[in-house]
């Protein structure tokens, strides 16, 4: 097991109808005047958003809304919360909804402190040193950038998207999560959801780094548990307990403690990144191709972890080789997202003539010729991973 520091400074207030203490966490932060950041309407139909504004105005918090958020957000949305939140003045930023809002809220927080380009972070120029408080109220579990410090950004010139990382500035200081809230969620966005946390663990657990049982066993149970409630999830989308599960999930799934003492992946999620810049795909629907696709050249590459994931996670119980084992592990996880109404081809998730040349020179180009953590890849292994897909 590596050395590591694990740091998760978010306070969770989880549970039925918790977005109307959402004032009393915000004010109890010091935050006096708040820029209130949701997205192209659900939260607004569904009355959380009223909601969260009502509890923020009985706490004296003074408040400005920013609507709008796209997801895949673009720098665009940040700008305008970035100019917004100066001429109002804010001191803190609440975000209502999911992996986008979230992001793009984090995005303001610091860039509205900084003298140049908030843009700056996100091309490497410069390191956040500085950022205003954020608070979430969650409405979506997937992206589990309630308790990340992670925020991932579009910019619109060159439709590039990268995800700036950072131990500790964009870490929400709370997160207000009520599973009641996703009950509206249209199946689609469950489903992708679901494959985007299993994406997070998985991301993970595949690592060159030995002897990290207990960080396997975490992740295994929370892969399997997830796998369980979501099946749940899809069948009774108004079943409370499971969407509290799913919830939970989300955050555990990228909240760090499933990386802990290990050297982490995240190739699949680089790749993926590119499918939804370049044809703006649902993020967690284009995980549910890439991930397969990562999993079968691993199994060819590198089996021995592959088939532990298989037998452990996939309950497959049969004599064979690492690489026999592997394979049948990825048919059904295949099967499962399948299952869930996900694509697992780039023809199912709306792209049946994909530019592969083009996806492999934007990748090698913002995350660098070599990538990966499990195993080292370049261009032509890439390449391959992108066929696989197809
Ligand atoms: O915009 P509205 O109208 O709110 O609709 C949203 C949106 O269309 C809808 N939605 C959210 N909550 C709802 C709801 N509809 C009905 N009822 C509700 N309760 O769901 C749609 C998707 O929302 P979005 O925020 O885009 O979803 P998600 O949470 O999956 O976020 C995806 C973004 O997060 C990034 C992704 O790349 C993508 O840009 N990620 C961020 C990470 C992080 N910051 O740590 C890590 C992830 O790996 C991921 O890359
Ligand atoms: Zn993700």
């Amino acid at each position: 097991m590596n050395n590591f520091t694990y740091c998760t400074p978010t306070r969770y207030l989880f549970g039925r109808g918790v977005e109307i203490e959402t004032g009393k966490q915000i004010s109890a932060l010091g935050i006096i005047r708040a820029l209130v950041v949701y997205g192209g309407g659900s939260a607004v139909k569904s009355g959380v958003l009223g909601r969260v504004l009502e509890s923020l105005e009985t706490a004296s918090v003074k408040t400005v809304t920013l609507g709008g958020v796209q997801p895949n957000p673009l720098d665009d949305k940040v700008r305008e919360g970035i100019a917004l939140g100066r001429e109002f003045g804010v001191d803190g930023i609440v975000a209502v909804g999911g992996g986008s809002v979230i992001d793009t809220a984090k995005a303001i927080a610091a860039g509205i402190p900084y003298d140049g380009d908030f843009w700056d972070f996100w091309a490497g120029k410069n390191v956040i040193s500085k950022a205003l408080p954020v608070g979430v109220v969650l409405t979506i579990p997937a992206a589990g950038s309630e308790g990340s410090g992670n925020s991932v950004i579009t910019l619109r010139e060159g439709m590039r998207k990268i995800s700036l990382r950072t131990d500790y500035w964009l870490r929400p200081k709370v997160a207000l999560m009520n599973p009641e809230l996703t009950f509206t969620l249209p199946p689609y966005q469950t489903a992708a959801g679901i494959v985007d946390m299993m994406a997070h663990i998985m991301e993970r657990y595949f690592t060159p780094t030995p002897e990290v049982e207990i960080t396997d066993r975490v992740s295994e149970g929370v892969l399997m548990a997830i796998m369980e409630e979501g099946r749940k999830v899809m069948a009774h989308p108004d079943d409370y307990d499971a969407r509290a599960n799913i919830m939970w999930s989300g955050t555990l799934a990228h909240n760090g403690i499933c990386g802990t003492g290990r050297v982490e992946d995240w190739t699949s999620h680089a790749m993926e990144h590119e499918l939804s810049a370049l044809y703006g795909v649902t993020h967690g629907a284009g995980l549910a191709v890439v991930f397969p696709a990562w999993l079968t050249f691993m199994a060819r590459h590198s089996p021995a972890k592959p088939a532990q994931f298989a037998r452990r996670v996939m309950k497959v119980d049969a004599a064979g080789s690492d690489m026999e084992l592997a394979l049948q592990g990825i048919a059904r996880l295949k099967d499962f997202f399948r299952s869930l109404g996900m694509p697992v081809t780039l023809a199912e998730l709306g792209v049946p003539d994909p530019d592969i040349p083009e996806l492999v020179r934007r990748l090698h180009d913002n995350k660098g010729a070599v990538i990966g953590g499990y195993y080292r890849l370049e261009a032509p292994q890439t390449t391959e991973i992108y066929r696989l897909m197809l």
